[in-house]
């Protein structure tokens, strides 16, 4: 099983990039399973399965399966039946669910919601030939340290403009702090100009593909359907996953 986390500013293209990601490793015949980590949800909708309840709406039963005696917390809650009943499958078979708001809490964070998310991942890592991808918001913090821990890979995500180049770098620092190794940058809404391609050549990270400024993803927005059912920019997403896979198969 491999983790990859899918990071950058507000409005880069995360969720396009997960759910485009999603859609080729699912073509390939990996078991997809794409989580949104962000507080506003929106990857059910762009992979195309609608609403799914998020994880922290269900506070009885996390409450239920992580609290232990005397106020104390399981660190090994069950989560499979979990995992299967609020998560959703597209039509591809990618597996879908959300966090939704989840307790902000860096290191010292033991509340049960983090210990349930930390467990879900855990037990999503026991499948073979599995892929988990994490739609996150610009930083990891929210996850808390132990959580993020197990990420095998971090895509950055990123487009033409110095705001996101900033983020790019604090990016960096949390994913070096916490120990993520493999780190690549997906160059987003690419259009081509000077200063674009000055900007690029400050990355000091490999560029794992880019991705031109596209109609077709506003097209799909306003269909609402996911951009690789009108195939929006599938040729760039395949030499990314591409890389991706060559990636995460070396050690
Ligand atoms: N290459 C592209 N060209 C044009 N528009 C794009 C491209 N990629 C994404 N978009 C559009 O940009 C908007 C933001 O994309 P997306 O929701 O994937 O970003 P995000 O980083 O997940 O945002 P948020 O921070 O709100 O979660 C969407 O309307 C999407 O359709
Ligand atoms: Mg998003």
């Amino acid at each position: 099983m491999v983790k990859i986390a899918v990071s950058g500013k507000g409005g880069v293209g995360k969720t396009t990039v997960t759910a485009m990601l999603s859609y080729l490793f699912a073509m390939d015949g990996y078991n997809v399973t794409a989580i949104d980590c962000d507080s506003s949800i929106n990857l059910p909708a762009v992979l195309g399965v609608g609403e799914v309840t998020p994880m922290s709406e269900l506070e009885h039963i996390i409450e239920e399966r992580v609290k232990g005696p005397l106020g104390t917390f399981r660190y090994n809650p069950k989560v499979d039946d979990i995992f299967e009943k609020y998560s959703k499958k597209n039509k591809y078979g990618i597996r879908v669910l959300a966090l939704g708001t989840i307790e902000k809490g860096g290191e010292g964070c033991f509340c049960p919601q983090n210990a349930f998310l930390r467990a879900i991942l855990r037990h999503a890592i026991f499948r073979k030939k599995d892929v988990l991808f994490l739609d996150m918001e610009a930083g990891i913090e929210h996850l808390g340290r132990g959580t993020a821990k197990g990420v095998d890979m971090l895509i950055a995500v990123i487009e033409p403009g110095m705001r996101s180049f900033e983020t790019l770098k604090r990016i960096e620092k949390l994913a070096s702090d916490i120990g993520i190794k493999k780190i690549g940058v997906v160059m987003n809404k690419y259009i081509d100009s000077k200063s674009s391609r000055e900007l690029m050549e400050r990355i000091n990270h490999e560029i794992l593909g880019v991705v031109p400024y596209s109609q077709c993803f506003i097209e799909a927005d306003l269909e609402n359907i996911p951009p690789y059912e009108i195939e929006c920019e599938v040729e760039s997403f395949e030499t990314i996953k591409k890389r991706v896979v060559e990636i995460i198969m070396s050690q």
